[in-house]
Order: structure tokens, then C-alpha cells, then sequence
């Protein structure tokens, strides 16, 4: 993932072909301004196609009081480019919560947290009006649970919600990053689950998050999107849920 901020710069239009991955991130992340409420705060989730729209964000940075942020990558970034970062215990509710996804259905239920930001993620989400999701059309699919879904957890819980996501069909394994447990911003690890076809998102969400030592499953159904800019080959598409 960058994480350097980079100069907003129009996606240039390649001669023939189509619009690469990264300038459907790009595309999208400057769409989504058009859902900034000028002079209030804004909710920014994490993610290479959120760095997109931090970057569009620089460009209005007079016009908006600033932002809260769900992640530390998203406030060094925001930061960086002068966008004031508030605490989400200082803002009862915000009109907007922009964020990626893994995965989002035709519902707009999501898989997130493949940024290991879901926990952050889900609480700015819960405080924000509307959720609008930016994504290339990759990410869209019939049935959430092919992209590998992130739990994140107590570190003594990992074996049994191990063995409780095998009595479900899937198979979880640690996280790791550089050859230890990635540890979350929260200090916490992350099980990430193949073998998943989560057909009922809502029920799903419900039943995991009471686990005993589960932090944050990265189903997005309660917290879902209202709307979806999705970047295709023919331009942004606007789903609205
Ligand atoms: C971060 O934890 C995730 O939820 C991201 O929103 C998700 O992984 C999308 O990231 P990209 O925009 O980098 O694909």
C-alpha cells in the first residue's frame, strides 16, 4: 500500500486499454467529494482507495472542518496534508463515513478489514449517517466470503475461534507480518478465514460478534453501505442500498 501522500493528479486516460486498478481508486476517491457536507466533519475509513480520496480531500481542506479518522496510517496521512484529525469521542455524529472494502453484495453488506483497520473501521461507521463506499468493481460479488474474512481478536481466544470458524466450513489463521502476529492498532491480532460463503451477512455479524474474545468481525451488515461509487471501465457507477 502507498502511504506517502501524493499531489491529487487527474487518472490520465491511457491511449487504448483499460483504466488501470489504480486509476479507478483514484477516480472514485475524487467522486466521493461530491458527499462531503462543506463545513462539517467527515468519517475516513483506510486503505489504498481511501489514500485516493484523502488526496481529493487536500483539494477542499477550507471548506470542511476536518475529518475523524480510523486509522493511525489515515491520520499520519490526513495530517500530512493539513487536514485537522478529531478524536470520534470529541463528535457525536458525522453526516458522512467514507471507506474501501474487501468485498461489497448488491446490498451493500461488506467484507473490510483486510487493512487490519476493521475495529476503527466499524466504529466511525456506527457514529456516521450515511456509509458511502468507494471501491473498483473487483470488489463487487453475489456472495460475501471469497475475499478472506478478518476477525479481530483477544490473543488468548485465537485457538478456539480457530476451532468455532472450523465447525463453520472455514479454515483461520493468524495474521502475520514479518513473521510475528500483526498486531492491530488496538493491540489486539487478527484471524483471517477462507473458506467462507456468508450468505445471510447480518445473521453472520450477529452470531460472531458475541463469541467470547472476538474484537471486530469484518462483516459489515449492521454498518453497511448506503451508497457504492464504483469505479468500472466505463466511468463511476452510484449503487444506492
Ligand atoms: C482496511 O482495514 C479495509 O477495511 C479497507 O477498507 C479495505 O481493505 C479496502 O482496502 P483497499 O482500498 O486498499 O482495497
Amino acid at each position: 500500500m502507498n502511504t506517502t501522500p501524493q499531489p491529487l493528479q487527474a487518472p490520465s486516460v491511457p491511449e487504448s486499454g483499460p483504466l488501470t486498478q489504480d486509476q479507478l481508486k483514484t477516480l472514485v476517491g475524487q467522486a466521493a467529494l461530491q458527499y462531503v457536507v462543506r463545513g462539517e466533519l467527515v468519517g475516513v475509513g483506510t486503505g489504498s482507495t481511501v489514500n485516493k480520496f484523502i488526496d481529493a480531500l487536500a483539494t477542499i481542506k477550507d471548506q470542511i472542518k476536518g475529518a475523524v479518522s480510523s486509522s493511525v496510517a489515515s491520520t499520519e496521512r490526513l495530517l500530512a496534508l493539513g487536514i485537522p484529525v478529531f478524536d470520534s469521542n470529541e463528535v457525536e455524529r458525522l453526516a458522512v463515513y467514507i471507506d474501501g472494502a474487501d468485498e461489497i453484495d448488491g446490498s451493500g453488506n461488506m467484507v473490510k478489514g483486510g487493512g487490519a483497520a476493521l475495529t476503527r473501521e466499524k466504529i466511525v461507521a456506527a457514529q456516521s449517517d450515511k456509509f458511502v463506499c468507494i471501491a473498483d468493481e473487483s470488489k463487487l460479488v453475489q456472495t460475501l466470503g471469497k475475499f478472506p474474512l478478518p476477525v479481530e481478536v483477544i490473543p488468548m481466544a485465537c485457538g478456539r475461534i480457530i476451532r468455532q470458524f472450523a465447525a463453520l466450513g472455514g479454515q483461520g489463521t493468524i495474521r502475520l507480518k514479518d513473521g510475528q502476529p500483526l498486531v492491530t492498532d488496538n493491540g489486539q491480532y487478527l484471524i483471517d478465514v477462507t473458506g467462507l460463503q456468508i450468505a445471510d451477512p447480518r445473521a453472520f455479524e450477529a452470531e460472531v460478534s458475541q463469541w467470547p474474545g472476538v474484537v471486530t468481525v469484518g462483516v459489515f451488515a449492521f454498518q453497511r453501505a448506503q451508497v457504492c461509487l464504483l469505479g468500472t471501465s466505463s466511468g463511476v457507477k452510484t449503487l444506492n442500498f
